[in-house]
């Protein structure tokens, strides 16, 4: 295999964790975690993301109230949970940013390769309630915001199963030209 055939090594290891060991986040990872995400591309320039980061219990303990019983009980020894949402309006004239949730998502894709590259495993979870979640935070209007995913950080267990990524080979995933 040529250099050039070599995937980055974040993106070929990735996995979802069933579990997370001991240790926490450091404070300095986590900053520069965050800053990944907020250095994504986003379409007009508008940063649509928006993150709560929980670390303290009481928060932590608030995100897993609204997960299913089940995604709460993989992610329950993440030391971060950070909540993924993205304003939908347009923040100059207040159209409908269709690109919200694309640009929020490369905002967490960016946020997982460096936590990754730090040596943190990264779980997401859209198994939550999106909508009442919503009455947790100071919004301007509910309706602008949409609640993505909830993201488990922390270190990675050591008896977690690390297969090869299951991905579809491209030609599934090629869209076709209508003949
Ligand atoms: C937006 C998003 C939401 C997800 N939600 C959940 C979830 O609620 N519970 C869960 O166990 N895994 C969840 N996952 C993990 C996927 O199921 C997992 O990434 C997929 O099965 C592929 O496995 P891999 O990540 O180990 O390659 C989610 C992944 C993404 C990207």
């Amino acid at each position: 295999m040529s250099e050039k055939d070599l995937i980055l090594t974040e993106i070929a290891n990735r996995y979802n964790p069933v579990g997370f060991g001991e240790g926490e986040v450091a404070k300095e990872d986590l900053e520069a975690i965050m800053k990944a995400a907020t250095m994504a591309p986003s379409a007009f320039g508008e940063q649509p993301w928006r993150f709560f980061i929980a670390t303290e219990e009481e928060d932590r303990e608030m995100l897993f109230s609204y997960m299913t019983p089940g995604n709460a009980l993989w992610a329950k020894n993440a030391p971060v949970l950070i909540a993924v949402a993205g304003y939908i309006y347009g923040t100059g004239d207040r159209t409908f940013n269709y690109w919200s949730g694309f640009d929020s998502g490369a905002a967490w894709g960016y946020l997982a390769l460096e936590a990754m590259r730090r040596g943190y495993a990264v779980g997401f979870i859209g198994g939550f309630d999106r909508n009442d979640i919503k009455r947790e935070f100071v919004l301007d209007d509910e309706d602008f915001y949409d609640f993505y995913a909830i993201i488990a950080i922390g270190k990675p267990s050591e008896n977690e199963p690390k297969e090869p990524i299951k991905a579809k080979a491209l030609a599934e995933v090629l869209l076709q030209k209508k003949k």
